[in-house]
């Protein structure tokens, strides 16, 4: 079956995008990235999606995180979808500060397994689905999520999970449900009290409940 898996070494293809031909692992360069695929060209969920990860560009590229888009249709396309996706979120003159990959074949849609087997076009050839890998500087998968066509996403969330994902990567955390950056966080559960006590300097608390079993324990970092 096609796909990846998390911690799979992300494929380092070859495509044409609205930045020329690229090959992906020198596109990231010691990047993380984040690949984002979108049904079809436009059309509307897909516009509002792209206007907010324009918008987010900057908050991106402050987490070192270089985006790029895909989508089943021709650079020529995705050119001028691009010019509408600008206007719609009133930047206009600014072009799209990210690459859009021009994946007319399908080629990377199938080896990534992200059809949507209930989007269909015209000529009855499944789309793409709301894929979202991000992949970290060692070129392997981090994260992957996968939505149908028809529920768009919400890239605030996106911002949210890489932060959790670059701070879980450099210390032995994990973030609990809703964290935000600032909050409190959960000491792993692999950590020995001991070990605990001299990573996290600012202490450690733990939650008591009926089973006596000590694993929900915080820090502040
Ligand atoms: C959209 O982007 O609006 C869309 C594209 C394909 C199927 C459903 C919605």
């Amino acid at each position: 079956m096609p796909g990846i898996l998390l911690g799979d070494k992300f494929p380092d293809f070859e495509a044409d995008t609205t930045i020329g031909r690229i090959k992906f692992h020198k596109f990231l360069g010691d990047s993380w990235g984040i690949l984002f695929s979108h049904p079809k060209d436009f059309t509307p969920v897909c516009t509002t999606e792209l206007a907010c990860a324009a918008g987010l560009g900057d908050k991106f590229a402050k987490r070192g995180v270089k985006m790029i888009a895909l989508s089943v249709d021709s650079v020529e396309d995705h050119r001028g979808w691009s010019k509408d996706v600008m206007a719609f979120s009133s930047q206009a003159s600014s072009p799209l500060p990210f690459p859009i990959i021009a994946d007319d074949k399908r080629v990377l849609a199938n080896q990534l397994g992200m059809l949507d087997p209930d989007e269909i076009d015209g000529d009855g050839i499944p789309l793409t689905a709301r894929c979202v890998f991000v992949i970290g500087p060692d070129k392997r998968l981090k994260l992957s999520i996968l939505y149908p066509a028809t529920t768009g996403r919400n890239f605030d969330e996106l911002l949210r999970v890489i932060d959790s994902l670059q701070l879980t990567a450099q210390k032995k955390v994990a973030t609990p449900v809703d964290w935000k950056p600032g909050d409190k966080v959960m000491v792993l559960p692999n950590v020995s009290d001991a070990e605990a006590a001299t990573l996290f300097p600012n202490g450690v608390t733990t939650k008591e409940v009926p089973s006596g079993k000590k694993y929900l324990r915080y820090t502040q970092l």
